[in-house]
C-alpha cells in the first residue's frame, strides 16, 4: 500500500465534476466518482468521493512501481453532530483493501470538500467514520458512510470460471504459439503473456484477414541490418533517405525487417534550429510508404500523409522532402502509411533540434537518445501483419520483447555522480510505459516541443505512443541502476490486477566522481524564462470555455459473438490506462473492418474524415477532449495534431501548473482534457490516435488552417 501525505492546497477551493448536474461533456463519474452509501442506523449523511489528479507534467498520475494515484476529494452533507452519534467528537476518513485487511487513515472531514492525500491501491473502499478524537489514528468509532472504487465491480475470479469455463493461469492447457516461416504463411496462435488466463473458445478465433510478413525478393541480397549513426546536417544539405529490407539476427533466429538506410532505429539526425535541409526519399519496400517529420511545424506539402498532403510513394520510387525546424527539441520520423506494419517493423528515427541559445538545458555529463519499443515475437519469429486490414484493432499490438534503440538490452557506464540527459522517444504500437531508474533521481525538463516552464522532480515518466520527455537522471552511487518499466496489467477475465516488470536496459556506475560536480545545477529545479515568456502570451485565451470538442469512442462491427459478450461483461469497468496486452487472443483476431474508432464533433455529430475544421493562421483555439466511457471498449488514446503545437491546460478539470508545448496528449479511459492550440502553420492537417491499429482502424479527421 501506498499513501503519500502531501496535496496541493489550491485543490481544497475548486468544485468537483462529481457535484451538481453532469456535465455534457465532463470527465465520467462512473469511474472517477465514489457515491458514499450510508452504514446502518444513519439517517442524514450524504458524500462523494472525486477520484482526481494532482497537477502534474502527465495526464496519468502513476506511482513508480505502476499504481494509480488518485488525490481523493471528499464532498460530504448533512452530517450530524459527530455527539449526536455518542461520544463522538470528529467524523474521519479512512481507505481500506476491499476485504478490510488494511485501513489507513486519510484524515479529518466534515460537510464541505476535503482534499485528502492521494490513494495508490488497485481497488479501495473510503470509510467514513465518527470518532471520539480527531486524532484518532485507528477506526474504532462508529461508521457512516462508505463507499468502493468502480475497479472493485470487476468481476471475481470464481465468478468467470463458473460463467464461461474459463482455463486458470498455469493449468498448461494453452501452449498453443504463434507460428510463421516458410513461404506458407498462415495464421495460428498468439503467445500468451505469462499469468494471464484465456477461454477455449477465445483460443479458436482467427483474423479474417490474410497473413503479411516482409519477405525479399529471391536472389536479393538483404543487408544485417546495422546501429543507428549520427548525422548532422546544416541549412542546404541534403540526406539521401532509403526504406528498405533487412535481415536481423533474433535469438538464433533471422528476422526479415525494415529499416532507414539499413538501420534501426533510422539514421538520428541533428540540425540547428531555423535549418532548412532537403531529404531524399527512396522506397525500396514491397509496399507504398511516406515519410512523416512527427511534431515539426514544417511545409504542408512536406507533412508525409498520403492522399492528403502528397501521393503516396510507390515501390521503386523517390519523393523529396523540403524540411524547416522552427522549434528546438526532439522529434520523430516515421511512414505514414499503415504504421502498424512500417513502423513496427523498424521504419523510424530521432530528429533533434538545437537550439542556440547555450543555457537551453541545465549542464549534464551526457546524452542518450532512446527510442523505446516492443516487438511481437513468438516461437517461429514475428507474429504476422494484417495484409488487408490491421489486426489488433481492439487494444493495439502490443509486444512481447522491449527495445531500446532497436536492441533488447541496453546499457550504459556513466562515472558516480554524472548527470545524464536522456532524450526518449516512444514509437510502439500501443504501449505507454511508465518508466524510471529504481535508486536515481530524475526531473523532467521537456517534451514534445520544448522545455517545460520549470523543471520537475519525477519518480518515473509515462510516456505513450509518439510522445517525447526530456529527463536528467543523476547517478550517486556505484552499481548497477536498471532502467525498469514497472506497470499494473489488468486480468480482464479474473477481474484482477497484476503486476509487470520489464528491465529495458542497465546504467553501470563507476567509481571516479566527475569534476565539475554537478550536484548544485542538479538540485536546482530551473525556470526557462523564454518558454515561460512564450507561454504567457496565451494566458488569456486559457480560461474561457472550449470552443470545440472531439468525443473519443469507438463501433464494433461483426465481431465474433463470444467477443462481444466477454467485452460486455469486460465494460462494468475500464481501467484508465491499458499498460499490457490482455485478452490477447480477443484483441488479436478483431481487424479493422470489425472496429471503427471514431473522432466525433459533438457540436455536429460529424466523425473522422467527415469532421472538416477549419480556422484562420494565428487562431487559438481551445478544444475539449473526452474519452467516452460509455464506448463498446474504452481505453486510453495518444492523440496527436500535425503541424501545430499545443497546451494541455487541465486533465479532468484540474489545471496544470507547469506547461510544455505538446503534440501528442494522452487521454485516459473516461478523461477529459482542455488544449490550447496555437494555429500558427497554414495547410490541411491530420488529427488522430498514434495507437497505430486505431489509426489502421479510421481514429483521423483534418482540419484546415488559413
Ligand atoms: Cu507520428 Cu500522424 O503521426
Ligand atoms: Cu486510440
Amino acid at each position: 500500500m501506498y499513501l503519500s501525505v502531501q496535496f496541493p492546497a489550491a485543490l481544497a477551493a475548486q468544485r468537483s465534476f462529481c457535484d451538481g448536474p453532469e456535465q455534457p461533456l465532463g470527465a465520467s463519474r462512473d469511474l472517477y466518482c465514489i457515491e458514499l452509501v450510508r452504514a446502518v442506523g444513519i439517517r442524514s449523511a450524504s458524500g462523494r468521493v472525486e477520484l482526481g489528479r494532482a497537477p502534474g507534467p502527465f495526464t496519468v498520475d502513476v506511482t513508480a512501481d505502476g499504481h494509480l494515484r488518485y488525490t481523493a476529494a471528499v464532498t460530504l452533507s448533512g452530517l450530524a453532530r459527530p455527539s449526536s452519534l455518542g461520544r463522538f467528537t470528529s467524523y474521519v476518513a479512512w481507505v481500506a483493501s476491499p476485504t478490510m485487511g488494511v485501513v489507513r487513515r486519510l484524515g479529518v472531514v466534515d460537510n464541505g470538500r476535503t482534499v485528502l492525500p492521494a490513494i495508490a491501491l488497485d481497488k479501495f473502499v473510503i470509510l467514513i467514520s465518527a470518532e471520539q478524537s480527531g486524532a484518532a489514528q485507528e477506526m474504532s468509532g462508529r461508521l457512516v458512510l462508505r463507499g468502493m472504487s468502480p475497479s472493485t465491480r470487476l468481476q471475481p475470479p470464481d465468478f468467470m470460471q463458473f460463467a464461461l469455463g474459463a482455463v486458470p493461469p498455469d493449468s498448461g492447457e494453452h501452449a498453443h504459439h504463434a507460428q510463421a516461416g516458410g513461404d506458407s504463411l498462415r495464421w495460428t496462435m498468439v503467445p500468451m503473456p505469462p499469468g494471464l488466463s484465456m477461454l477455449p473458445a477465445e483460443m479458436t478465433l482467427r483474423p479474417n484477414v490474410e497473413p503479411y510478413l516482409p519477405h525479399a525478393s529471391t536472389g536479393a541480397t538483404v543487408p544485417i541490418v546495422q546501429p543507428r549513426q549520427l548525422v548532422r546536417l546544416s541549412s542546404g544539405d541534403t540526406l539521401r533517405l532509403t526504406a528498405g529490407i533487412v535481415r536481423r539476427p533474433f535469438k538464433g533466429d533471422t528476422l526479415t525487417m525494415f529499416a532507414f538506410n539499413g538501420q534501426q532505429p533510422g539514421p538520428l539526425l541533428q540540425v540547428a534550429q531555423g535549418a532548412e535541409v532537403i531529404v531524399e526519399l527512396t522506397n525500396s519496400l514491397d509496399q507504398p510508404t511516406t515519410v512523416h517529420w512527427h511534431g515539426i511545424r514544417l511545409e504542408n506539402a512536406f507533412d508525409g500523409v498520403p492522399d492528403l498532403t502528397q501521393r503516396p510513394v510507390a515501390p521503386g520510387e523517390r519523393f523529396t522532402y523540403r524540411l524547416r525546424f522552427p522549434d528546438a527539441g526532439i522529434y520523430w520520423y516515421h511512414p505514414h502509411v499503415r504504421e502498424d506494419i512500417q513502423q513496427d517493423l523498424g521504419l523510424y528515427g530521432n530528429l533533434m533540434v538545437r537550439s542556440p541559445r547555450p543555457d537551453y538545458f541545465s549542464p549534464a555529463y551526457r546524452e542518450e537518445v532512446l527510442m523505446l519499443d516492443d516487438l511481437l515475437v513468438g516461437d517461429d519469429g514475428l507474429v504476422p501483419f494484417g495484409k488487408e486490414e490491421t489486426t489488433h484493432a481492439l487494444m493495439g499490438r502490443f509486444g512481447n520483447v522491449m527495445l531500446v534503440n532497436g536492441e533488447p538490452r541496453y546499457s550504459l557506464s556513466v562515472a558516480n555522480g554524472e548527470v545524464v540527459r536522456f532524450f526518449l522517444t516512444n514509437v510502439s504500437n500501443t504501449r505507454t510505459f511508465n518508466l524510471s531508474f529504481p535508486g536515481a533521481r530524475m526531473k523532467v525538463v521537456g517534451s514534445d516541443v520544448g522545455n517545460y516552464e520549470r523543471e520537475e522532480w519525477v519518480e518515473s515518466v509515462v510516456i505513450s505512443p509518439a510522445e517525447r520527455y526530456i529527463v536528467h537522471v543523476r547517478f550517486d552511487r556505484t552499481g548497477d541502476v536498471a532502467l525498469v518499466n514497472r506497470i499494473r496489467g489488468l486480468d480482464h477475465l479474473f477481474g484482477r490486477f497484476f503486476q509487470e516488470a520489464d528491465t529495458l536496459g542497465v546504467v553501470r556506475v563507476n567509481g571516479r566522481a566527475p569534476t565539475p560536480n554537478l550536484a548544485t545545477s542538479f538540485n536546482r529545479l530551473r525556470t526557462d524564462t523564454a518558454v515561460r515568456a512564450d507561454i504567457a502570451r496565451y494566458r488569456k485565451h486559457m480560461t474561457r470555455p472550449a470552443d470545440k470538442a472531439l468525443v473519443l469512442t469507438m463501433e464494433a462491427r461483426d465481431l465474433p459473438f463470444f467477443t462481444r459478450q466477454i467485452m460486455q461483461l469486460d465494460s462494468i469497468f475500464f481501467t484508465p490506462v491499458e499498460w499490457s496486452g490482455t485478452m490477447p487472443g480477443m484483441n488479436w483476431a478483431a481487424t479493422g473492418d470489425q472496429v471503427r474508432w471514431i473522432l466525433r464533433d459533438p457540436a455536429t455529430g460529424k466523425e473522422n474524415m467527415d469532421i472538416d475544421w477549419s480556422f484562420r493562421r494565428g487562431d487559438v483555439v481551445k478544444v475539449r477532449l473526452l474519452n467516452e466511457r460509455r464506448s463498446f471498449h474504452g481505453m486510453q488514446h495518444p492523440i496527436h495534431f500535425h503541424g501545430q503545437r499545443f497546451l494541455v491546460l487541465a486533465v479532468n478539470d484540474v489545471a496544470n501548473t507547469n506547461l510544455v508545448w505538446k503534440d501528442t496528449v494522452l487521454l485516459p479511459a473516461g478523461a477529459s482534457a482542455d488544449i490550447l492550440l496555437d494555429l500558427s502553420n497554414p495547410g490541411r492537417w491530420m488529427v488522430h490516435c498514434h495507437i497505430a491499429e486505431h489509426l489502421s482502424a479510421h481514429m483521423m479527421m483534418a482540419f484546415t488552417v488559413q
